[in-house]
C-alpha cells in the first residue's frame, strides 16, 4: 500500500516540495504519495489530527505552523530543542515524533553541494527568528564540536534576541553582536537568516565583512535578495537557498524511509524549471 506524506503551510501553492519528495520516491523506488495542504490559520491541529486518522505517515511544516508542530509532538529529535519549532513530523505507533532538517540540509548545501569546507571558518549569522533558531543551535552542536577552531557569530537587529540565541546555542565558540559592531570584522561565510529579503530591504552590513574568497549565503531562493546583491559587488561567492531546501527535505526523507535520496540531480532539475 502506498505510504501517504504531505507538507503543510498557509500559503502552500509555492511550495516545491511535493515535487521534491516525488523526484526522490521515482529515484529511489519508495512507493510513497506526497501532497500539498493548506490548513486554515486556526486549523493546523485539527489538519494533523486527520491526517492520521487516515493513515498518512508523516509531514513536513512550513510557515506558520512549526512552532505548533512542536507542540503537538510527543517525541523530539535533539535538533527542536531549541528553535521550539519543528519541520518534520514522523507518525509512529501513536505518536508524533518532531524534528528539525533545516540545519542539517543547510550544512550539507555548503559543505557538500558548494564544495565549502567550515572547518576553522569564521561564520557570521545574520537573524534570530525562526529560520535562524532552526539553524544556528545545528551549526553549534554538529560543527563547533567538530572542529575546534570554528566560530560562530549571531548578529541581528534587535541584539537581545541574538544573545538569547547564542546563549541557547550553549557553546563557548558562539557569541553575539549587533550590526554595528561588526565593522573591521570579517567572515569567511555569511549567511542570511533574516526575512529582508521578501521587503527588498538589505541589512546595515559594512561592505568589508567578506573575507576573501567568502561564500554569502541566504537561506532564501527563487530571487536575488538585496544581500545577494551586495555580496556579489563587494566580491564574494553567492549562493542562495535552493540548495538547502532539496537538503531539508532529503533529510525528512530519510527520517521517514530509512533511505537517502541522491540530492544532485534532483537539484539540478529544480535550478532549470
Ligand atoms: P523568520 O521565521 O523568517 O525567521 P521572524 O521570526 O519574523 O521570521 O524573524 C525575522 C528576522 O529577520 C529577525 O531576525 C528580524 O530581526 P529582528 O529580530 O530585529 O526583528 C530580521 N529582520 C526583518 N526585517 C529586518 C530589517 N529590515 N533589517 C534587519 N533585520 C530584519
Amino acid at each position: 500500500m502506498t505510504d501517504k506524506y504531505a507538507v503543510i503551510g498557509n500559503p502552500i501553492s509555492h511550495s516545491k516540495s511535493s515535487l521534491i519528495h516525488r523526484m526522490f520516491a521515482e529515484q529511489t523506488g519508495e512507493d510513497i504519495s506526497y501532497e500539498a495542504i493548506e490548513a486554515p490559520l486556526d486549523g493546523f491541529a485539527a489538519t494533523i489530527e486527520r491526517l492520521r486518522t487516515e493513515g498518512y505517515k508523516g509531514c513536513n511544516v512550513t510557515v506558520p505552523f512549526k512552532e505548533q508542530a512542536y507542540n503537538l509532538a510527543g517525541s523530539f529529535g535533539s535538533e527542536v530543542m531549541v528553535a521550539h519549532a519543528a519541520n518534520t513530523l514522523k507518525f509512529q505507533d501513536g505518536r508524533i515524533e518532531a524534528h528539525n532538517t533545516d540545519g542539517v540540509g543547510l550544512l550539507r548545501d555548503i559543505e557538500q553541494n558548494l564544495q565549502v569546507s567550515l572547518r576553522g571558518k569564521q561564520i557570521l549569522l545574520m537573524g534570530a527568528g525562526g529560520a535562524a533558531k532552526g539553524v544556528a543551535t545545528q551549526i553549534a552542536s554538529l560543527l563547533l564540536h567538530k572542529s575546534p577552531s570554528t566560530t560562530l557569530v549571531i548578529a541581528n537587529r534587535t541584539v537581545e534576541k541574538a544573545h538569547e540565541l547564542a546563549r541557547a546555542c550553549n557553546a563557548t565558540r558562539v557569541s553575539a553582536q549587533s550590526y554595528e559592531e561588526l565593522v573591521g570584522q570579517q567572515f569567511d561565510v555569511v549567511i542570511n537568516a533574516t526575512s529582508t529579503g521578501l521587503s527588498d530591504s538589505m541589512i546595515p552590513l559594512p561592505g568589508t565583512i567578506f573575507a576573501p574568497g567568502a561564500l554569502a549565503y541566504d537561506m532564501m531562493y527563487g530571487r536575488e535578495t538585496p544581500f545577494m546583491a551586495f555580496a556579489r559587488a563587494h566580491g564574494a561567492r553567492v549562493a542562495d537557498g535552493l540548495g538547502m531546501l532539496v537538503e531539508q527535505a532529503a533529510e525528512a526523507f530519510f527520517i521517514w524511509r530509512g533511505v537517502r535520496p541522491d540530492t544532485r540531480p534532483v537539484l539540478e532539475k529544480l535550478r532549470n524549471v
